[in-house]
């Protein structure tokens, strides 16, 4: 359904027309503006610019929703499990017993990398962040897969889907061991994604592994609350990587490059090591204070967000999984849970958040959950990469079988200087 708007520019009327969506705001179409009026819209940072139309996740900000194909995040993380929802966010529909039994079997059997990956990662030094070695190995994916990198080609998009979900639990996994100087752990099929993931990361061949269940399956759940967000930094970089016809595997070497930044994915382990530092309950006010403070950088990690302005949904089923875990590993006071709870809740009474409606994002308990279970800090990013892959895939495709779709290709507001004449050096 649409209907109309007019602009009143340089004393002509410009109608525009409006376009409603299934549910949520509606959006102004200005697609032909530059053409009728000779001037770009102006929106640094995109706080009021749909660059797509998509079916695949809903959020509303001041509600607090966050819904996948319309399935809500909390029936999706109480009921379901992450394989399920990359099915679900893949082709719109929860599976049925035997779509789902083939995706579980396709992907389990493509998670294995090609053997000369190795020797891949061999040319890092053991302390390379993770987040670098996932950037390029993820990449380099295109450098063994040309059969799939066609993306004119619907079966090698899927089979460039399949390779991408599969795999990269198996390269995080890889940067983990490489960066503590283990040996890599095979995958084995007869596991769960999850239980796999984790079997990969902490086994050793020198003793049997047994993954725990509940860690798995808090995992797993972790890894659904993270698989998509609508057009979030990294997936808009995703999908204007993919808007140029650039391969699967670099596209979504581009949504782990961005993904990094700590106002974005990098922000759990930038909380985490916040909570550090912060260290006990009493040195709280200072940290808010400095937060506050216009001329002082610092930011809470893990607080606020360009949509929500209630609470994350996330972030509320993250804090019930943290109390999960840690229970699970017998942690009685985990001195940075006390924190972070009171972190929370002194924030939360305070004016200036109330104000800018400042509230605990996915990011802040994300990284007490993690450590908990063994992770370093560093890993925490990759493990947002991996569980995003599937949303990064799922929104790549959607703009590369969506017939509009063309090269992504802003324009500016130019400052600079006008036109001018070159100065020989002897002249300046
Ligand atoms: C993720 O987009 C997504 O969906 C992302 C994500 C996903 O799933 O893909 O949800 C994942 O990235 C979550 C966000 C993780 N980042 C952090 O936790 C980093 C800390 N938060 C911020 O840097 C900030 O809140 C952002 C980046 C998340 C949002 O930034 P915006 O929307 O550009 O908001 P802003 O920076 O303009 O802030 C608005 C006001 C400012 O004050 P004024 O200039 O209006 O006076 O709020 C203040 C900010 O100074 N503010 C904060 C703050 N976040 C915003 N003040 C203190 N602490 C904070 N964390």
């Amino acid at each position: 359904m649409s209907s109309e708007a007019s602009l009143a520019i340089g004393g002509k009327s410009l109608e525009m027309s409006i376009k409603d969506g299934s549910i949520g705001p509606s959006v102004l179409d200005i697609s032909k503006l530059y053409a009728q009026t000779g001037m770009f819209t102006y929106d640094p940072g995109f706080t009021s610019t749909a660059s797509c139309e998509s079916k695949i996740t809903y959020i509303d900000g001041d509600e607090g929703i966050l819904l996948y194909r319309g399935y809500p995040i909390e029936q999706l993380a109480e009921h379901g499990d992450f394989l399920e929802t990359c099915y679900l966010l893949l082709y719109g529909e929860l599976p049925t017993p035997s779509q789902r039994e083939d995706f579980n079997y396709n992907v389990t059997h493509h998670t294995m990398v090609h053997e000369q990956m190795m020797r891949f990662f061999q040319g890092f030094r053991r302390d390379a962040h993770p987040m670098s070695v996932m950037v390029a190995s993820v990449g380099a994916l295109s450098a063994f897969y040309h059969d799939s990198t066609d993306i004119s080609d619907p079966t090698q998009r899927m089979i460039a889907s399949m390779r991408m979900i599969a795999k990269i639990p198996t390269l995080a996994a890889m940067a983990y061991k490489y960066s503590v100087g283990q040996p890599f752990v095979y995958p084995q099929n007869n596991l769960d994604y999850s239980a796999n993931f984790l079997r990969m990361c902490f086994a050793v061949p020198c003793e049997d592994y047994q993954v725990n269940p509940v860690l798995a399956r808090a995992l797993d759940r972790i890894f659904i609350l993270h698989a998509d967000h609508e057009q979030n930094a990294s997936t808009s970089t995703v999908r204007l990587a993919g808007s140029s016809g650039a391969n699967p595997f670099a596209c979504i070497a581009a949504g782990v490059a961005c993904l990094w930044g700590p106002a974005h994915g990098g922000a759990n382990e930038a909380a985490l090591k916040m909570l550090q530092e912060i260290g006990t309950p009493d040195r709280i006010p200072h940290y808010i204070a400095r937060a506050k403070d216009k001329n002082d950088p610092f930011r809470l990690m893990g607080f606020g967000h360009r949509v929500y302005k209630n609470y994350d949904p996330r972030a509320k089923i993250m804090q019930k999984t943290t109390h999960e875990v840690l229970k699970e590993l017998g942690v009685k006071d985990d001195p940075l849970l006390d924190v972070a709870m009171e972190l929370e809740r002194i924030a939360l009474h305070d004016s200036y958040f109330i104000e800018k409606k400042l509230y605990p994002n996915i990011d802040f308990y994300s990284g007490i959950t993690l450590k908990a279970m063994g992770f370093p800090t560093s890993m925490f990013t990759v493990l947002f990469a991996l569980a995003r892959t599937v949303g990064w895939i799922a929104q790549w495709k959607e703009m590369i079988e969506d017939p509009s779709q063309r090269i992504g290709r802003p324009r500016q507001l130019y400052t600079g200087e006008a036109k001018r004449d070159y100065i020989p050096v002897a002249k300046r």
